[in-house]
């Protein structure tokens, strides 16, 4: 057995997201990449724990189901009219039967978990979803709520009871573990979080990336290019499971900003039970998540970790000498250190 052998048989990276198995803490991000199948199992090949698959958007299945009532309905228009309110999803995604028979042919193919992916911000029919994930096989289900409570007339307490209503319903049609993908901009995020959890939210994946649109001064338009993440990007997810890691029970998904096996230890280290990444895949191509799992196994084979669980938290707020060192005293600590 060679050298690489043997440390891969010591260093183990199992874990454990929602009461889902996974082999390694390294999962795939909701992205576009996870359309193909041939995709998910290079994943799979290349040491993916897990994948969670791109986005079936409200927004996409309010505009099929308007075109499917439109159909039955010749002296109705309401097609023509929905189409003005949502955004032309076709040419990124796919539709929602093909979805589900995404889910299907991944489930054939591979056996790491595949977490199905709902985005939207109302509690309305495109829940439904989740139960049609489930029964075409998913693991999981990932909710995206991403919402950006522009109108001045809603309140905090009502943008929060959104979350919990999603959640609820969401609970209430599905069997399968269900993690929550949320913003940061929450006044009280811990509260918030045990709030999700009593809802029945099995994990929190921190933090949804906003892309933030950009103007362009000569055209005066608003641009809206993506630009994949950073790693400095990871300060923000990184605080909240340190701060969160161990008091609340939810599973705690990182996702933001990982580049490399670096990012991935740090989330870890904070308290993540998984590393989401997407951006590091579009950049350097999908083997390079067995770059991520080896240089994983290296750094914990230098540090005499031989378990996910031995390092998991142990530079949470909880676990570290000094827990101040995630709150104010160490802000001003680091303003009185610039000259
Ligand atoms: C091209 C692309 C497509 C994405 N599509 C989705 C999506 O469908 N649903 C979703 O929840 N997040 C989506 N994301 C966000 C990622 O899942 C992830 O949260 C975000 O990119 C931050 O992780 P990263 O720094 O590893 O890129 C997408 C990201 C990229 C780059």
């Amino acid at each position: 057995m060679s050298f690489e052998q043997l440390k891969k048989q010591i260093m183990k990276l199992y874990t454990n997201y929602m009461g889902l198995k996974l082999n390694s803490p390294i999962v795939v991000s909701a992205c576009t990449l996870s359309e193909k199948t041939e995709n998910i199992v290079m994943m799979e090949d290349n040491g993916a724990g897990a994948v969670v698959l791109f986005s079936l958007f409200e927004e996409q299945i309010k505009k099929e189901e308007a075109r499917f009532k439109s159909t039955m309905s010749a002296t109705t228009n309401a097609f023509a009219e929905a189409q003005d309110f949502f955004p032309d999803l076709d040419d990124y995604n796919v539709g929602t039967d093909e979805y589900l028979e995404n889910i299907r042919k991944a489930k054939e193919r591979v056996k790491i978990p595949i977490i199905g992916s709902l985005n939207g911000i109302t509690n309305e029919g495109w829940i439904d979803y989740s139960r049609m994930m489930e029964q075409a096989g998913a693991d999981g289900i990932e909710v995206n709520i991403f919402f950006i409570p522009g109108d001045v007339n809603l309140s905090s307490s009502h943008v929060e009871h959104r979350y919990i209503n999603i959640i609820e319903a969401i609970k209430s049609n599905v069997k399968i573990p269900v993690a929550v993908k949320l913003n940061p901009y929450f006044s009280a995020m811990g509260n918030m979080a045990q709030r999700m959890q009593q809802a029945g939210a099995d994990a929190l994946v921190l933090f949804n990336r906003f892309y933030q649109p950009d103007f362009d001064i000569n055209q005066l338009i608003i641009k809206t290019d993506l630009h994949y993440s950073e790693s400095n990007e990871i300060r923000l997810p990184l605080l909240w499971i340190a701060l969160l890691y161990n008091k609340i029970k939810l599973s705690l998904a990182a996702t933001t900003g990982v580049q490399s096996a670096v990012e991935v230890i740090k989330y870890i280290l904070a308290g993540a039970d998984v590393v989401m990444t997407a951006s590091s895949l579009y950049k350097n191509g999908i083997p390079y998540l067995k770059t991520m799992n080896k240089e994983l196994q290296d750094w914990m084979f230098m540090m005499g970790f031989d378990e996910i669980n031995s390092f998991k938290g142990t530079m949470s707020q909880q676990n570290i000498s000094d827990p101040t060192a995630y709150e104010r005293a160490n802000y001003i600590k680091i303003l009185e250190g610039v000259k």
